[in-house]
């Protein structure tokens, strides 16, 4: 079923688990990751970036994304991952989207918070939970900077986000596990922000790191690069096993099987099956 992000996050900002947040390119991979949050008895969150928003116009993905929810046998929340602008967040929210995230966490914190509050009251005039960034989370081209935890408080009061994504070490788009996670500034950003937590770039940190950081105040955790690596490692494999293989029906099968499969370890490791209430279950 489709549902709204709150319908699946709520409450679980103290508890020691988190939904994870798949970003998806298409049909075949949002659907392997239907198929594993199925399996697993889990809620799950499909994600479009502004990779796959140039790559396929946002409407077509709402339709696609949002038929994939409604017909899941658990709840799906369709969301769409660092909106650049109102523009965006508004294009998602008419297509169907039940979350959506603004990410001004390039521009200057009083403007960041200005145009998050015109964005936020937008999103939250239409029902829709909005998410927001303070502190950046870098890429391997693009600098980020750690959250202040001060400002972290002051974005959170002035803007009234749903859930706020933070800068504590990870970096987005990382291959290898191996992101210095600054528990002691997260701590300090606990300790002033009531607004429940978002990882972002969380293919980078290891195992027993998201274990750990699914017990304090993330409820949300945005995993990309590994479920890419899935599918373009299997496929590449596929094609060099069966080099006069055209179809692509064909080749795609092992490839969604590998999604699928990472999916369901994520899934546990972030004990997200744990969150599928009873009510949710009967809907
Ligand atoms: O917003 C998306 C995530 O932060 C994904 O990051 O590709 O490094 O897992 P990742
Ligand atoms: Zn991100």
């Amino acid at each position: 079923m489709l549902v709204s992000l709150h319908h699946i996050i709520d409450g679980l900002k103290n508890a020691n688990g988190a939904i994870p947040a798949f970003n998806v390119f298409g049909y075949e991979d949002a659907i392997a990751v239907v198929r594993a949050a199925e399996e697993v008895k889990a809620p799950v969150i499909l994600a479009t970036n502004k990779v796959a928003i140039a790559h396929m116009p946002i409407q077509l993905l709402g339709n696609i994304l949002t038929t994939i929810a409604k017909n899941a046998t658990v709840p799906v929340v369709v969301h769409l991952d660092h909106g650049a602008d109102y523009e965006t967040v508004a294009q998602a929210i008419m297509s169907g989207y039940t979350s959506v995230m603004y990410d001004g966490s390039q521009l200057p914190l009083a403007e960041n918070i200005r145009t998050t509050q015109e964005i936020t009251r937008f999103a939250h005039a239409c029902g829709v939970p909005i998410e927001a960034e303070i502190g950046s989370v870098g890429y391997s081209d693009l600098q980020g900077h750690l959250t202040d935890p001060q400002e972290a408080k002051r974005f959170a009061e002035e803007t009234g986000v749903d859930t706020l994504a933070v800068a504590i070490g990870t970096v987005h788009r990382m291959e290898e596990q191996t992101a210095q996670i600054d528990f002691v500034r997260l701590k300090e950003i606990e300790a002033v922000v009531d607004t429940p937590l978002v990882l972002h770039g969380s293919t980078g940190v290891s195992d027993i790191d998201i274990q750990a950081l699914i017990k304090h105040h993330f409820v949300k955790v945005n995993i990309g690069t590994a479920i890419r690596m899935a599918f373009g490692h299997t496929m590449r494999k596929e094609m060099e096993e069966n080099p006069y293989e055209f179809d692509r029906i064909t080749l795609f099968k092992e490839p969604m099987r590998a999604v699928q499969e990472e999916v369901k370890k994520k899934l546990t490791l972030l004990q997200a099956h744990q969150y599928l209430t009873k009510e949710q279950i009967l809907l």
